[in-house]
C-alpha cells in the first residue's frame, strides 16, 4: 500500500498561494502590479475592513479579451514571458502567471475587463473554480475584485491582523508602488473614505512631496550618478536632518521595489563621518543596471533580487550618495555653493581642477594670495599637506600648560618660510612652490568676520552664513589624516633632539597598539623603557599644533574605546586626532587664517559636516532676516 499520493489540484494551489498571498497587502501589490503591467495611467484601489472583506483594483490599462480573461485565472498562464530566456531582463512586474490563480484559490474573485470601451467580459470564480463567465459593459481597462480573502482556509484567516494593521500594511505597499511609478495616478479608499490621492507626478521628488509632504521632500538631496553600467538616482536625507523624523527607505532595482540590505549599507556608508553613532539616514534610491546583471526570480514575492556582481553595484551606490552629500548644498540651503571664478580673477585663490570637490591637496599659494593687513604673511594655519611654513617649536612639546607657553605664532612669523629641516614630505624651501594646480577654477573667498572667536561669518547672495571654526577645521584635518593613514604621507617635523614622554601604562599600551598608524600620521616614536616614549618626529598639520597634547588626548580617547571595529579603525583614529588637533572655539584667527580655513573646507569632500555629524555651516536666509525686521 503506497503512502505517497499526489495532492488534489485545489490543495496544491492553496499551498502555492501561501507563497504569493500572505495578507491583503500582498493582494493589493499583485493586482496593482498587473494594472501597471497593462499600461495603466491611473489605478483606483478600494479596500474594506483592511482588505479582509474586499480589495478591488481598477485600472485604465489595455484590458483583456474574453478568452484571455478566463485563461488569466489558470496557473502558469501569463502574457509576459514565453521562454525561460525571456526571464533575463524581464521588465514587467509579473512573469510567473501565478498571482491571479493564487488569489483566486483563497477568495471569491470577480474580474471585469474590456480591451476597448464598450463590450467587455465578467469572470466570476471562487476557491479556485470558475463560476460564471458573462458579458459586461466597461470602459477600456480591468477591475479585479477580491472578496472574503481566506474564506475557505480558516487556518490562514486566523493569522490576519486587525483591519487597522492590515490597512497599514496596504498603505505601505501603496507607498512603494507610488515611488516606483510617480507617473501613475493612484487613489485609494478605505471603508468608503478616500485616504490616498497621489496625482501623476513628473519626478520622484514631486511624488515624495505628495506622499510625505512637500516640506519633507524639499529638504532631501538629489542623487544622480553613473558608474560604469550602473546608474543610481533618487533622493537622500541631509546629514543634519537625520534623526529628526522617522527613518524611511525605498530602494528599487530596474524599476522594482526591493529589499537589499547590502545596497542600503552601501548608501549608509557614504554618510560615514557625518552622523552621530546609531543614526541612520532616510534614502530613496533607484538603481538601474543592465538587465543581464540581475536575477529577479529569486524570491516568492519578488521582494529581492540577486546581482551578478554585487560589489560593483554597491560601490556605485556608495559613490553616488557620497557625491550628493559632498555638495555645499547638503549642509545648508545655500543653493549655488562655493563661488568659483576663472583662475586669476581678483579675489580668487586657486583650487585644483577636476571635479567640484577636489581632494584635499597641497596648494600653499592659495594661502599667500592675500597678504595679512599688517603686511605680515599668512601663517598657513590651515595650509594643506606639505605646505607648512612653520618650523617646529619644541616648546609645543614642553609639558607646561598650553596657556603658559607662548603661541608658536611669533616663531612662525619670524622664521623664514620653509625652514623645515628634514621634512620627509619634501616640502620645499619655498612653500609657494609646493604642488599647485596648473589650471582650473578658483574659489572666491568672501570677506570673513570672526564672531565670539568661534564662528566665521560671511555674506552670501541668499543670506548670512556662519562657519563653526572648530568643526570646519576638524573636517579639514579629518580628511587629511585619513589620507595620511592610507598613504603615510603626513607632513612631519624631525626633532633635532628626541623628546622623552612619560605615559601611563594604559596610554603606552594604546600607543603600542596603534604604533603603525601613529607613524603614518607623523609621530615617529619608540618605546623607551617602561611606559616612556622617545619621540623623534611629530606631525605638523598646522602652526599652532600642540603635538604632545594631541598625542596624550588621543591616547586617552583610544583607551576608553575598546570595541573598535577593525574596518572603522582608521576612521576613528583620524576623527580622534582631528578633533584634538583642530583649533578650538575661543582661538582668535587672523584674516589669512580665516581665508585659508574657508578654502581648505571648500576642498574637503564633505564640507558641510563635522566628523560627529554636526553642521559645520549654518545658513540664515535673507527672507528670515527680513521677516525679523518686519520687512516681509
Ligand atoms: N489588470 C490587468 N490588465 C490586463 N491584463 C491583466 C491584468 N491582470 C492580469 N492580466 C493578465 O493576466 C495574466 C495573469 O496575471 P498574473 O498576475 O496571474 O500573472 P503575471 O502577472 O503574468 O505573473 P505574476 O504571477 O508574476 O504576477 C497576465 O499575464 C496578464 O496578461
Ligand atoms: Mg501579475
Amino acid at each position: 500500500m503506497p503512502t505517497i499520493a499526489v495532492l488534489p489540484p485545489a490543495v496544491a494551489d492553496q499551498i502555492a498561494a501561501g507563497e504569493v498571498v500572505e495578507r491583503p497587502a500582498s493582494v493589493v501589490k499583485e493586482l496593482v502590479e498587473n494594472a501597471l503591467d497593462a499600461g495603466a495611467t491611473a489605478v483606483e484601489i478600494t479596500v474594506e475592513e483592511g482588505g479582509r472583506a474586499l480589495v478591488r483594483v481598477s485600472d485604465d490599462g489595455r484590458g483583456m479579451g474574453r478568452d484571455d480573461a478566463v485563461l488569466a485565472l489558470a496557473r502558469h498562464a501569463t502574457s509576459k514571458i514565453r521562454t525561460a530566456e525571456d526571464l533575463v531582463g524581464v521588465t514587467s512586474f509579473g512573469f510567473r502567471g501565478e498571482a491571479l490563480p493564487a488569489i483566486c484559490s483563497v477568495s471569491q474573485l470577480d474580474v471585469v475587463t474590456a480591451s476597448a470601451d464598450g463590450a467587455g467580459t465578467r469572470v466570476e470564480a471562487a476557491g479556485g473554480a470558475l463560476v460564471h463567465v458573462s458579458e459586461a459593459a466597461r470602459r477600456r481597462g480591468t477591475t479585479v475584485s477580491v472578496a472574503r480573502l481566506f474564506y475557505n482556509t480558516p487556518a490562514r484567516q486566523k493569522f490576519l491582523r486587525s483591519a487597522r494593521s492590515e490597512w497599514r500594511a496596504i498603505a505601505d505597499v501603496l507607498v512603494l508602488v507610488a515611488l516606483a511609478r510617480p507617473d501613475v495616478r493612484l487613489t485609494a479608499t478605505h471603508d468608503g473614505r478616500t485616504v490616498v490621492v497621489y496625482p501623476a507626478a513628473p519626478t520622484l521628488r514631486a511624488r515624495l512631496g505628495a506622499v510625505h509632504g512637500a516640506g519633507y521632500a524639499d529638504g532631501l538631496l538629489d542623487v544622480d550618478d553613473v558608474d560604469g553600467a550602473v546608474r543610481v538616482a533618487g533622493l537622500v536625507e541631509r546629514p543634519g536632518d537625520v534623526g529628526t523624523t522617522a527613518r524611511r527607505t525605498y530602494l528599487s532595482v530596474n524599476g522594482r521595489a526591493v529589499r537589499d540590505l547590502g545596497l542600503v549599507r552601501a548608501a549608509e556608508s557614504a554618510y560615514r563621518s557625518t552622523l552621530a553613532a546609531g543614526l541612520r539616514p532616510s534614502l530613496f534610491l533607484t538603481v538601474t543596471v543592465p538587465a543581464d546583471q540581475v536575477d529577479v526570480n529569486v524570491h516568492p514575492a519578488k521582494a529581492e533580487v540577486r546581482f551578478r556582481d554585487r560589489w560593483t553595484v554597491e560601490r556605485a551606490v556608495e559613490r553616488a550618495v557620497r557625491r550628493a552629500l559632498g555638495t555645499f548644498d547638503s549642509g545648508t540651503a545655500l543653493g549655488s555653493g562655493w563661488r568659483v571664478v576663472p583662475r586669476g580673477a581678483p579675489g580668487a585663490v586657486p583650487v585644483p581642477a577636476g571635479g567640484t570637490w577636489p581632494a584635499v591637496g597641497a596648494d600653499v599659494a592659495a594661502l599667500r594670495v592675500h597678504a595679512h593687513p599688517g603686511g605680515r604673511p599668512d601663517t598657513g594655519l590651515f595650509a594643506p599637506d606639505g605646505a607648512l611654513p612653520a618650523p617646529f617649536d619644541a616648546r609645543t612639546l614642553d609639558p607646561t600648560p598650553a596657556g603658559a607657553a607662548p603661541l608658536p605664532w611669533d616663531e612662525v612669523e619670524r622664521a623664514p618660510p620653509g625652514a623645515v629641516p628634514g621634512s620627509p614630505t619634501g616640502a620645499t624651501s619655498n612653500g609657494e612652490a609646493a604642488e599647485g594646480p596648473a589650471a582650473g577654477d578658483e574659489i572666491v573667498v568672501p570677506p570673513l568676520t570672526q564672531l565670539r572667536r568661534t564662528f566665521l561669518m560671511f555674506e552670501h547672495p541668499d543670506g548670512l552664513v556662519l562657519i563653526d571654526q572648530h568643526s570646519a577645521h576638524e573636517r579639514v584635518l579629518y580628511e587629511r589624516f585619513l589620507g595620511a593613514l592610507e598613504r603615510g604621507d603626513a607632513p612631519m617635523q624631525r626633532l633635532l633632539f628626541p623628546l622623552t614622554l612619560h605615559l601611563s601604562p594604559a596610554h603606552a599600551e594604546a600607543f603600542e597598539a596603534h604604533r603603525e598608524e601613529f607613524a603614518r600620521l607623523g609621530y615617529d616614536a619608540e618605546p623607551f623603557g617602561g611606559a616612556s616614549l622617545l619621540v623623534h618626529a611629530v606631525p605638523t598639520p598646522h602652526a599652532r599644533f600642540d603635538a604632545e597634547r594631541c598625542l596624550r588626548e588621543t591616547l586617552d580617547a583610544l583607551t576608553g574605546d575598546r570595541h573598535a571595529a577593525a574596518h572603522a579603525r582608521h576612521e576613528r583614529l583620524a576623527a580622534t586626532v582631528a578633533c584634538k588637533a583642530a583649533v578650538k572655539a575661543g582661538d582668535p584667527l587672523s584674516d589669512g587664517e580665516m581665508r585659508a580655513l574657508y578654502v581648505a573646507l571648500a576642498r574637503t569632500t564633505l564640507p558641510a559636516h563635522d566628523v560627529h555629524g554636526r553642521a559645520t555651516i549654518v545658513h540664515l536666509g535673507w527672507d528670515e532676516v527680513e521677516r525679523r525686521f518686519g520687512r516681509r
